[in-house]
């Protein structure tokens, strides 16, 4: 029986150490046959546990099925780890980097363009540098204070109201931490007046916040503030200053601008101003014909704007005024819809899109 049991125990490490070596499930599932498949070598040996004597079955029986066990096992363990090796094989094999920009989205090179907004922008810009108007720029998210209560808006003001403001949430009692999307850029006049005092010329661009939304409104817009103190400024230079601009930006020889009067809380007096424009077969034209266009609003600057901002009024007096660029934009460009600047439509960006070149200059035309 010895001799039975050290040749199971030769069976048991010569079989295991082909486990050891078997490097695929082919290898395995040879093995398999040749050790416990139905003429498999452990197959035979059980085979003949029949022609044994009682006594002898005893011993042999156990110790088969233990080899048997044993066996099977191991290939188990052998096959699974095999399969996973493979499964990380292919893993590695069948990477792929998703954050990879597929070829139909990405734009061809060199066709990228600079959106109207931008562009507008830029030649609003260099047109008040050339009339001698510094750039400021303020904060978007603003305070109660800058946004109304320093412009003359105070809280029981109807402009409230008018003017479909985004709040946020503050700290309870805290009057000056940020609380708005800013509604204009009129708070950046404050801020300027405080940070630089008088005199003083520049223009502030940017984005605007209101809860509004249809074909001239979006939540989103954008404004280019303008204001100039000095000591003796007068309504017939804001008059004059809006001429210019509006002739040097719609690219007119004369634009006329109608002054209607009309009342904002930080300017006293107040005017809002058209253009004269017509409109022939869908084709709008600045300069000529028998329609006026709303552009901006305007006026002198009220003391107590003047005060707020840090500068005394007996001694300062100067205009301000408020221009919508998506609204001169449309007017320039022929675009009929407000929200499509904003739609981020590819074929819209390529029709209306300025090449990246045009860099819009006083000497070079502004939309040559
Ligand atoms: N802040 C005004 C608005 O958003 C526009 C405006 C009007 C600005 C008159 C001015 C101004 O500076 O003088 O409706």
């Amino acid at each position: 029986m010895d001799g039975a049991a050290s040749g199971l125990d030769e069976i048991k490490s010569r079989y295991l150490s082909q486990i050891d070596a078997a490097k695929d499930e082919a290898a395995i599932e040879e093995i398999r046959v040749a050790a416990l498949g139905k003429r498999g070598e452990i197959s035979l040996k059980m085979r003949e546990l029949g022609k044994m004597s009682p006594e002898e079955r005893k011993t042999a029986g156990p110790a088969l099925n233990a080899l048997k066990d044993d066996i099977h096992g191991a290939l188990l363990i052998k096959k699974e780890g095999i399969a996973d090796a493979a499964l990380n094989e292919r893993l590695k094999a069948e990477w792929m980097d998703v954050t990879l920009q597929p070829r139909s989205i990405q734009p061809p090179a060199g066709q990228g363009t600079i959106h109207p907004i931008s562009q507008v922008s830029e030649e609003v810009v260099a047109i008040f540098a050339d009339l001698g108007f510094a750039v400021k720029e303020g904060p978007q998210i603003e305070t109660d204070y800058y946004n109304f209560d320093a412009l003359n808006i105070p809280p029981e003001h109807p402009a409230r109201q008018e003017h479909d403001t985004f709040y946020m949430s503050r700290a309870e009692g805290d009057a000056r931490a940020p609380s708005v999307l800013r509604t204009h850029t009129s708070p950046v006049q404050i801020r300027t007046l405080e940070a630089e005092g008088a005199p003083t010329r520049f223009i502030a661009p940017g984005r605007v916040f209101r809860s509004d939304y249809d074909q001239t409104h979006t939540p989103m817009f954008h404004q280019v503030e303008g204001m100039a103190i000095d000591k003796d400024i007068s309504m017939a230079n804001l008059k004059w200053v809006l001429e210019e601009f509006c002739g040097a930006f719609f690219e007119v020889e004369h634009a006329e601008l109608r002054f209607r009067a009309s009342h904002f809380p930080f300017t006293e007096p107040s005017a809002e101003v058209d253009i004269r424009c017509s409109w022939k077969d869908g084709q709008l034209k600045v300069g000529e014909g028998d329609d006026w266009l709303e552009i901006l609003g305007s006026g002198m600057v009220h003391p107590k704007v003047l005060a707020a901002g840090g500068i005394d009024p007996e001694i300062w007096q100067g205009f301000a005024f408020g221009i919508g660029i998506d609204r001169i934009a449309m007017l320039k460009y022929g675009i009929p819809d407000l929200r499509s600047f904003f739609d981020s439509d590819l074929r819209w960006l390529r029709h209306y899109g300025f090449s990246v070149l045009d860099k819009p200059t006083i000497a070079a035309g502004l939309s040559a």
